[in-house]
């Protein structure tokens, strides 16, 4: 039976990944550095799947570990998500940013080319279009990075176009994701990140609920959208990671570069998502308008139909479930911490 890796495997993404790899009952490995995540993540996976999880501990960038990996695990195909992904950070931090998103996806092509492993899932990202240039965004929009977190994901995948040139065994998806959120259904998973505070909007939603903010600021109202507030394509966590698993078979029959968006293909406003997590939490969430944040765009959602098609995918959650999950995870991690 072929084995799967799967870095990043103890994150937000990852960790809802590999609950769908137990159920499905594929032979995988987690690698981690616990960078940003934390080790019980692995304890909670194997509570919800009620299974032994494989894992390693290992940075990516430590190529010789990766390649013992790979051999000794008899890995067949690779689920890349290890990375940095805060924005406002690689700005403050760029070097640590390339260092670890350009040289670790360095160091894990080195090793799988090494090894002879030539199937690749990536973890991209829709920060790469940068400013809207029409709407819904497809995979031929422009490319535009606008921060180095950007432009590490755009340098990986022009690397990731010129491998497949150099040599056509490889079978590679790079999937675009537009705003995953939510949680897993247990409750045990979710996004939690160890070192960063994160700046995203509905965690912060959940800060204001659980009383840990005074207030959620809205940053615009002025935006040309039907409430003026800025539109997103907040896709579930777990729509995000059935792709995965889709992108996964897909590698199987298909050699080449393949990119696909992954979004809902519907703008949701910020009142919008307020007024929802209002709704499913019966709380009243405290907010002011203030200015537009920086780098910010008004709107911002994809055309997911060529993932529709070739990887035969849909979204199946709904903005309600999105917040109800988020909003049960938060509660259910703050007990068991
Ligand atoms: N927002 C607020 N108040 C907050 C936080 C956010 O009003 O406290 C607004 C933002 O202005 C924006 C919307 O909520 O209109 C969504 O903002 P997020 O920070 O949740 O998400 P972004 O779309 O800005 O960025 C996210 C990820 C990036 C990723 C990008 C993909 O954080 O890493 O989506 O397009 F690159």
């Amino acid at each position: 039976m072929s084995c799967i890796l799967l870095t990043g495997g103890s994150g937000y993404i990852g960790s809802h990944i590999a609950s769908l790899l137990a159920r499905e009952d594929k032979d995988f490995v987690i690698i981690d550095n616990f960078i940003n995540s934390k080790k019980s993540v692995i304890k909670r996976l194997e509570d919800t799947s009620n299974k032994k999880i494989n894992f390693v501990e290992c940075d990516i960038r430590n190529t010789k570990k990766l390649i013992k990996i790979l051999k000794e695990k008899k890995i067949s195909a690779v689920i890349h998500l290890a990375a940095k992904k805060s924005v406002e950070e690689s700005i403050l931090n760029p070097l640590e940013y390339y260092d670890v998103n350009v040289s670790g996806t360095l160091s894990l092509l080195n090793a799988m080319k090494t090894v002879g492993v030539k199937n690749l899932v990536f973890s991209s990202s829709a920060t790469i279009y940068g400013e809207p240039e029409y709407l819904p965004i497809d995979e031929e929009h422009p490319i535009n990075a606008i921060n180095p977190y950007g432009e590490s994901k755009i340098i990986v995948e022009n690397i990731l176009s010129d491998l497949i040139k150099s040599d056509k065994e490889w079978s590679i998806v790079s999937l675009r994701y537009f705003n995953p959120i939510g949680a897993h259904f247990c409750g045990l998973l979710g996004d939690d990140p160890k070192n960063i505070k994160s700046a995203n909007l509905l965690p912060v939603i959940i800060e204001v609920a659980q009383g840990k903010r005074e207030c959620l600021k809205i940053f615009g109202n002025d935006y040309s959208t039907l409430d003026g507030t800025g539109i997103r394509d907040y896709i579930h966590i777990m729509d995000l990671a059935s792709a995965h698993i889709k992108a996964f078979d897909f590698i199987k029959n298909a050699k080449g570069l393949y990119v696909f968006n992954l979004g809902t293909g519907k703008g949701v406003s910020v009142m919008e998502l307020i007024n929802c997590f209002e709704k499913v939490s019966k709380i009243k969430i405290p907010k002011i308008i203030v200015n537009r944040r920086l780098g910010d765009v008004g709107s911002c959602f994809a055309n997911p139909s060529k993932a529709y098609e070739l990887l035969n995918w849909r979204t199946k959650y709904s903005l309600e479930d999105m917040c109800q999950t988020a909003w049960n995870f938060s509660k259910t991690n703050k007990l068991i911490k």
